[in-house]
């Protein structure tokens, strides 16, 4: 899991002024809707005892934690201690995380890190959202599964012709055309045709007799959001998973899809079912998979070409881990009974003077040596692999 990343974590109609909690990279996170209408997110974690504040109210836009009634304003300064003497100056210490949002598209955005603001990565861009042509539906399902695994899995063209033979894959077509990826080290996406077979339902008025393949397009952006765009006969249609990972072994994909065909309510019910079918047809599949986490190293696992798009994400998100933005959750998940430690906010960095002020420690990150041998040389001794992979036939 990679830290300093705007990470889509809950569908914007799901924050409201009551406080919530949101479990998202093994933290646990409050958010609440202030009364301007502007979104907060917070550690859940009330740096007196623990509290969880999300258990608590809003009072005068501070977040209140119930245990002792501390309240925190939405920059993470506790300014009441109820327990305390009126004339007592509140403790320096008295503070928790509090990180970056935006609400764009369907959904609240966390940045989740320290990063100035001008040194963050950029927010995906996911044109489609304010266009009134388009017909939006969302939804969320859950997986036990790592959300690379997810993500990898729903850029997959490969796998259709097998795990989807029951929808829109179609098994007597399984090869894969050459295809380019395009992109850089925050997104990536590809295009190929595919052959699905014959829709039942009203579906089947989407296809012509002799038809043409489908263009699709399959990309993912950093580091948490996949898109898909199928070019069916009568219109479009894109969807876009935010996967949001809750641990390492937990995510709920948290999906919004737009369709510029059968604009009516009426088509929605279908059109949702039609998502969480394949949704369900690729769970057994991804939720099976050992290990569970993506391999560091890219060649533990046989890559041939029809998995380039599936690299390019692995070298990019070996080049973030290779700036030292990786989260080490297995630490954290050892040590989290007896010592709690936190993603670290902006502030942390942006305010010298609050340098020590930290009751919570930081979270581990994934150490070098640990991405040895894993960054430029055997990402290219992967390619190399692939290379090979492609001519190789065995005896
Ligand atoms: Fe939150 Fe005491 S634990 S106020
Ligand atoms: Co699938």
């Amino acid at each position: 899991m990679l830290m300093n990343f705007w990470y889509a974590l809950a569908f914007r109609h799901e924050i409201t002024d009551k406080p919530t909690r949101v479990k998202a990279l093994g933290q646990e996170l409050v958010m609440y809707r202030d009364s301007k209408g502007v979104v907060h997110c917070l550690s859940d974690l009330c740096v007196h005892r623990g509290g969880a504040m999300s258990g608590g109210w809003i009072k005068d836009d501070c977040l209140v934690c119930p245990y002792h009634g501390w309240e925190y304003a939405s920059n993470g300064a506790c300014t009441k201690i109820p327990a305390n003497k009126e004339n007592l100056p509140i403790p320096k210490k008295a503070r928790v995380d509090s990180y970056p949002t935006v609400e764009r598209y369907a959904w609240v955005w966390v940045f989740l890190g320290d990063l100035p603001e001008d040194e963050r990565p950029p927010l995906p861009e996911l044109p489609g959202f304010d266009d009134p042509k388009l017909r939006l539906t969302t939804g969320e399902f859950e997986w036990d599964a790592n959300f690379e695994r997810v993500l990898e899995n729903s850029m997959d063209i490969a796998h259709a012709p097998f795990v989807h033979s029951g929808s829109f894959g179609n098994k007597d077509k399984p090869e894969v055309e050459d295809y380019t990826v395009t992109g850089d080290d925050y997104r990536g996406e590809a295009t190929v045709t595919l052959e699905p077979p014959m829709p039942k339902g009203i579906w089947r008025y989407l296809y012509k007799k002799d038809r043409p393949g489908v263009r699709t397009t399959t990309g993912y952006f950093m580091a948490n959001v996949t898109k898909l765009v199928v070019r069916l006969p009568l219109g479009e249609l894109v969807i876009y998973n935010a996967n949001v990972p809750i641990d390492e072994h937990h995510t709920i994909t948290k999906w919004a899809s737009l369709r510029n065909f059968f604009p009516g309510k009426w088509a929605d019910k279908n059109s949702i079912e039609r998502t969480y079918k394949i949704f369900w047809e690729d769970k057994p599949t991804v939720e099976g998979q050992r290990p569970e986490l993506l391999p560091m190293d890219l060649s533990s696992e046989l890559h041939v070409k029809s998995d380039a798009l599936q690299l390019a994400y692995r070298r990019s998100r070996q080049h973030f881990l290779d700036k030292g933005w990786g989260i080490d959750a297995h630490q954290f998940t050892d040590e989290r009974d007896r010592r709690y430690t936190v993603i670290p906010s902006p502030s942390r960095r942006e305010v010298p003077e609050l340098a020590n002020a930290w009751v919570m420690k930081q979270v581990p990150r994934i150490a070098s040596s640990t991405r040895t041998g894993t960054s430029a040389a055997e990402v290219a001794e992967g390619a190399q692999a692939t290379e090979a992979a492609e001519g190789a036939h065995e005896p």
